[in-house]
């Protein structure tokens, strides 16, 4: 995550987000998150959906594995970055992305892949109702996977994030899946990085695999 940037408390999530995203050429690395490609490396490609997709460089990962990918997030700006880098990349046909709050978002069809990392918001984000919904379309055989922050990094503004954070366990029991979903991977994992000051840190990140049987 990076810096805070204050904003007027007025303002919508969209309006922040946007902002965010346009006071910058680039807010992220352009790298996929490297748990993710860890985590759903092996899988086998068919339809995902991936929420918060930022500038899309999961989503673009994804299309370079042969998925067909659905990017969605609230920005506008986000979405046009994420489009231009497939273009740049050649997987525009199946990195496919579109602006829309995920609050009120109904996919459509069955989706073999939902991918949400660090799906976290310091706006009003109704995260766990929303991947209820998107996880309710996975078809049979199909996964989720979930990268997300065990606490916010030591340079953001805790006080800022409205939703609780969640341990593996938290996001598992979040979801209420059936029992038709078994957990693949629920657990914390380290990650060195390197803070906005220079200084090498380490985050802890929840990383969640399930699996519809
Ligand atoms: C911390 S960023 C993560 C971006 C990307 N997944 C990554 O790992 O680089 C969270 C993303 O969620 C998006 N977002 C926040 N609230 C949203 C909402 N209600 N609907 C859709 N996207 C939202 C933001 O615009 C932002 O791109």
């Amino acid at each position: 995550m990076s810096p805070h940037e204050s904003h007027e408390p007025s303002v919508t999530p969209a309006e922040a987000w946007e902002f965010r995203y346009r006071e910058q050429p680039q807010r992220w690395s352009g790298n996929p998150n490297a748990t993710l490609v860890d985590v759903v490396g092996d899988l086998t490609p068919g339809r995902a959906v991936d929420l918060g997709c930022g500038e899309g460089a999961d989503a673009i990962w994804l299309a370079r594995q042969g998925w067909r990918v659905l990017g969605v997030d609230i920005s506008p700006t986000a979405v046009a970055r994420a489009h231009a880098a497939a273009v740049e990349a050649g997987v525009d046909e199946h990195a496919v992305f579109e602006a829309h709050d995920l609050s009120t978002w109904e996919p459509e069809g069955e989706i073999d892949l939902v991918t949400a990392s660090f799906f976290h918001s310091r706006e009003e984000l109704p995260r766990t109702e929303i991947l209820r919904r998107v996880v309710a379309h996975v078809a049979p055989g199909g996964h989720v996977a979930i990268v997300s922050h065990l606490a916010p990094p030591p340079w953001s503004e805790h006080a800022h994030h409205d939703e609780a954070l969640l341990d593996a366990e938290g996001e598992v029991a979040a979801l209420a899946l059936g029992d038709d979903w078994e957990i693949v991977l629920a657990e914390h994992r380290e990650r060195s990085v390197v803070a906005p000051s220079g200084d090498p840190g380490t985050l802890v990140d929840v990383v969640v695999l399930l699996r519809r049987k």
